[in-house]
């Protein structure tokens, strides 16, 4: 590898960039990963904001965001990233010509693109915001086989009394270099993702009219309910992302036991009798001996959320511990008392087989009223402060929708 920087790669930008790649190559979800890339990529060039789109088919599909200036620290602000624009991979938006030529693109100002430019920026964004973008720099996300699997926009490059200034030709060159990385590490984790998503349909989702949105929802609700709780018992940033990368991956498998469920009970359109029931209550360990041999982390914590996710706060769950007493309060894992909440949310406000979906007030009043008794009443209290954020995660992954 080669770094040519216009003044020469300096041993500093080298060290960087290798210390940052290492960790990288750790990160397992999609999601978390993406995360990294663009704050990452923002502090090597001090962009103000950036945003990660993902090819999906023949379109770019806005997958991540952040933005210093507008969101600042606020998790309610995560809503944004579970938006769900689409653009067209051709060559009349910014990021759709970096993905269509696969070449980085730079603009010092973005209302002063030439009027020959076969691109025009979006100002929507601005116009519904109070935000004014300058400069810009889209990256292509090319892997080894060449082919783009996204690409990385970066807005405002800041100097030192936070005004925009144009990215330069290093910058250029430096992030080039980090997305073929990052590139890799993405293909990496939709590779995972794919694993996961593939033992999820054979346990779960039988039913060919069933997406995975309900492992989306249910991961995604459970890390952002995680990350209020981290950030509420002052959890160092870095033991913090390294869960919520290992919870979103692992709370997707949290039903993967239903596979020992036959089809006749799970998808029975009615009540389950009690002996129903009972074959039922297997599925925490069935799922937990499929995860027995766990050799990495995120495993064993799906392992963990496999065996706990139906323990309730009173001690009237199951499968209980050995002899069936219920686990209570604290001997329940946090993640599987995390992944509970999330998990009755979502069976409630989403129509099952069996059942309606719920009125959004009588959900509400639901887990009030099982705050404390099904559910860890600390964690049903941070559901409601991010309730926005949970809203935006049921909009973005309807029972229908893409996946
Ligand atoms: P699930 O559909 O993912 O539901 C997860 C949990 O959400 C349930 O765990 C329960 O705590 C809550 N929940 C879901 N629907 C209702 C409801 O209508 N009323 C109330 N009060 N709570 C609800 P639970 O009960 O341990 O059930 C575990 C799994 O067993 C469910 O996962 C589902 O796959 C299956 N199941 C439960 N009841 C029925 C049923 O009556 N018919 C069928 N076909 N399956 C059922
Ligand atoms: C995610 O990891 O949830 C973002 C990518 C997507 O929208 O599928
Ligand atoms: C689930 O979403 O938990 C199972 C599938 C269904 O009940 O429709
Ligand atoms: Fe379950
Ligand atoms: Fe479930």
């Amino acid at each position: 590898m080669t770094y040519r920087f216009k003044h020469g790669a300096t041993a500093d930008n080298l060290n960087l960039l290798l210390s940052t790649l290492e960790r990288l190559h750790h990160i397992k979800d999609l999601h978390s990963l993406l995360d990294s890339i663009l704050q990452e990529s923002r502090s090597f060039t001090q962009a103000d904001a950036g945003s990660i789109y993902l090819r999906n088919g023949l379109t770019l599909r806005f997958s991540y965001v952040q933005n210093d200036t507008l969101f600042r620290n606020d998790l309610l602000c995560n809503k944004y990233i579970y938006s769900n624009q689409e653009i067209d991979i051709d060559e009349k938006s910014l990021a759709g010509w970096v993905a269509k030529t696969g070449t980085p693109l730079v603009i010092d100002d973005v209302y002063e693109i030439p009027p020959g430019a076969p691109y025009t920026f979006n100002r929507s964004f601005d116009e519904i915001s109070t935000y004014r973008t300058k400069s810009i720099l889209v990256v292509p996300l090319k892997s080894s086989l060449e082919e783009v699997v996204g690409v990385i926009q970066l807005i405002n490059a800041l100097d030192g009394e936070g005004k925009p200034i144009p990215f330069t030709e290093e910058m250029t060159l430096f992030i080039a270099q980090f997305a073929f990385h990052a590139a890799v590490a993405i293909e990496r984790a939709l590779t995972l993702r794919d694993q996961v998503l593939r033992i999820v349909k054979l346990s779960e989702l039988r039913d060919p009219e069933e997406t995975a949105a309900h492992v989306y929802r249910v991961s995604s609700c459970a890390t952002e309910i995680y990350l209020s709780w981290a950030e509420r018992h002052s959890v160092p940033r870095a033991e913090s992302d390294k869960m919520k990368d290992m919870l979103r991956i692992a709370s997707m498998l949290h039903d993967a036991g239903k596979v020992g469920i036959p089809d006749s009970i799970l998808r029975k359109k009615g009540k389950l009798t009690p002996e129903e029931f009972e074959v039922i209550k297997q599925h925490p360990v069935f799922g937990a001996k499929l995860f027995e041999n766990a050799n990495s982390e995120w495993e064993r914590l799906a392992w963990e959320i496999m065996l706990n996710h139906h323990e309730h706060w009173d001690g009237n769950g199951y499968p209980g511990k050995e002899g069936g007493v219920g686990k209570k309060g604290n001997e329940i894992p946090l993640s599987a008392r995390i992944v509970a909440v999330a998990d009755v949310y979502d069976a409630l406000i989403n129509k099952r087989v069996y059942k309606d979906a719920w009125e959004e007030e009588k959900v509400f009043h639901y887990l009030r009223q099982e705050a404390g008794k099904h559910l860890d009443p600390e964690l049903v209290a941070i559901f409601f402060d991010i309730h926005p954020v949970i809203r935006a995660i049921q909009d973005k992954w309807q029972a229908e929708g893409t996946a």
